[in-house]
This record gives C-alpha cells, sequence and structure tokens, in this order.
C-alpha cells in the first residue's frame, strides 16, 4: 500500500466525533487543564482521541468521556489531556531566553545570593510546562557550561508539567536523531550526551542535575515559592484570558522579588498582569515583578 493510500485509510477508519461530543469534551478539558480547544476542530479530536478509544474499549466519545469523568484514579482524565496537549517543544528553543540566562541571570544570581547554612548559594529555577524535558536541560546545560564550580551552588532546578506521558519521556532524558538536530550544536551533543541506538541518552551528570514534578498551572501551587527564575512559555497560549490572568498573578507570589520571570515569545504580560515590569536583554523580553 503506497503512503498515500495508507493516510486516506487511517481517515477513513477515525469515528467520527458528534459536535455535542466534541462540545463536552472541550469543556472538560478546559475545566480540568485550563487548554481551550475550538470544539469545531473535529478532525483534530478525532484524530488525538481515537486512539483512546481503542485503549478503553469505548464505542463512542461520549463514553469515554462519561468513563473519565467517573475515573477515580484520574488516569484517564491523564489520557485525555495528554492527547489533545501540545508539547512542541526543542533545546534551546528561540535562543534569546538563553542566553538571557546565561549572560545576565547567571552572573546577576552568583553575585547577589548568598551562601545558606551549608555554605552554598543556592539557586532555584523553575521550567513550568516543561514538556518533554528539553528546555529545563537546557537550562541545566548553561548552568554546567557557566559555572565550573558547581559544588559551590545548591541548585534547584524543576521541571514540570500536567502532561504524565511528557513527563516520562524527560525522565528518561533519552532523545531522537531529529529532537537533537533541532536546538543542539555539536559541541553540546557531544559534551552532553551519549549515542543509544539511533537516539542520544543525555549525561548523568545533567539528568541529575533535574527534578521532575506534576504540575497542573491552574491549580493553586502551594509550597512553590522563592523561585529566581521561572520560564513558563508557549503554555498559556493555550489558556483563556482569564485563566491567564490568574496564572500570571500566581507566578509573581511565587517569584524572589528580583527574580526573573520568561514568557513565550508570542505571550506578552501587557494587560494580563500588572505586578510585572517587562525589560530587555538584547531581543529578549522578561519580566520582574514591580515594587
Ligand atoms: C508547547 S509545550 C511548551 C514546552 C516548553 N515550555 C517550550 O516552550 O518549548 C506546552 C506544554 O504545556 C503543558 N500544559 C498544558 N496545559 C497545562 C497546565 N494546565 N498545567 C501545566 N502544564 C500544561 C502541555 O502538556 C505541554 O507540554
Amino acid at each position: 500500500m503506497d503512503f498515500g493510500q495508507e493516510q486516506k485509510t487511517s481517515r477513513l477508519q477515525l469515528r467520527e466525533i458528534s459536535p455535542d461530543e466534541a462540545r463536552r469534551i472541550c469543556r472538560f478539558i478546559l475545566q480540568v487543564a485550563g487548554i481551550s480547544i475550538n470544539f469545531s476542530k473535529n478532525r483534530f479530536l478525532e484524530t488525538r482521541l481515537n486512539p483512546l478509544l481503542e485503549k478503553y474499549g469505548s464505542p463512542d466519545y461520549w463514553s469515554l468521556l462519561t468513563e473519565a469523568k467517573a475515573d477515580a484514579s484520574g488516569a484517564m482524565a491523564q489520557d485525555l489531556i495528554d492527547a489533545v496537549a501540545t508539547n512542541e517543544t526543542r533545546f534551546f528553543r528561540d535562543a534569546g531566553p538563553f542566553e538571557l540566562f546565561q549572560y545576565k541571570i547567571i552572573p546577576y544570581l552568583t553575585a547577589n545570593r548568598l551562601p545558606d547554612s551549608t555554605g552554598k548559594i543556592p539557586i532555584r529555577i523553575w521550567s513550568a510546562a516543561c514538556s518533554t524535558g528539553q528546555e529545563v536541560y537546557s537550562l541545566a546545560m548553561c548552568l554546567k557550561e557557566s559555572l565550573p564550580n558547581l559544588r559551590n551552588y545548591k541548585i534547584n532546578l524543576l521541571g514540570s508539567d500536567i502532561s504524565q506521558r511528557a513527563l516520562d519521556r524527560a525522565r528518561e532524558g533519552v532523545y531522537s536523531k531529529f529532537e537533537i538536530a533541532r536546538g543542539l550544536d555539536e559541541a553540546r551533543l557531544k559534551k552532553f550526551f551519549i549515542p543509544e541506538g539511533n537516539a542520544y541518552r543525555i549525561r548523568g551528570e545533567i539528568r541529575e542535575m533535574v527534578n521532575f514534578k506534576s504540575v497542573n498551572l491552574l491549580e493553586p501551587i502551594n509550597g512553590f515559592k522563592e523561585w529566581d527564575l521561572i520560564l513558563c512559555r508557549n503554555v498559556a497560549i493555550y489558556f483563556r484570558q482569564d485563566h491567564r490572568k490568574w496564572l500570571f498573578n500566581q507566578l509573581a507570589n511565587t517569584l524572589e522579588p528580583d527574580g526573573f520571570l520568561v514568557a513565550g515569545a508570542s505571550e506578552s504580560l501587557a494587560a494580563m498582569c500588572s505586578r510585572f515590569i517587562p525589560k530587555m536583554f538584547s531581543s529578549c523580553t522578561y519580566y520582574q515583578r514591580r515594587f
């Protein structure tokens, strides 16, 4: 069978979603994850959700949703979110935020943070919505390159996401040649990765610098405080305006008074959260709290 024919067949095999099913599933996903999907995107929903009909043996999308709501373990709801979430990411995405980190934020933090009772200088960084890990590992590589005496620092580098599937991949730290080619240069590939079959595994020294955790950014993030840097990029674009406002207000509460926030290149906080002042480093916008 040629590829075109195969595509046509798999399209024919997709079970159709009714407008009512689409509306209800989109409403559920909005409630649980804040991800706003246009429910007229039938083809998108059918393509993403069909594998779940197979997996759970559900006769239609209506049953799938009813079972997900009734599933006390939350595993089915998690599968629904995983299916529709856009996990697109890459190493050193947009370059600017990583230059900001390497040439402004790291020097600022090393000069301005005091050692704690163990004699180490604490640095706390959170990649909120880290997807499959490329963003937070890019930060870890920058730290490794910029701080040869890493032992003098207590680095708390956290990657979080709502998607378990994405977090599992991030924890594994194995990337295909295609994923590696999108953003990593030859020097960093050699320095920080080990070839494994057709893929590359991130070296233990970088993997061990990062902790991963499941966090829904639309739930109160209790206990998360005093971050020196938060990257929250390319996730708020999927949220409604009121959810975006709530999120950035919440992030302002968790940031150190002189901490840094970086949003996605197309995500301006103007008119969204008056508690931040936009600043520029080279061509990269970042935000700091207003006093
Ligand atoms: C497009 S990726 C962005 C990844 C990375 N920050 C970057 O810019 O390359 C968006 C990520 O947001 C996550 N996400 C969506 N809704 C979320 C929520 N309510 N809480 C936490 N993460 C969420 C998705 O699972 C996905 O991995």
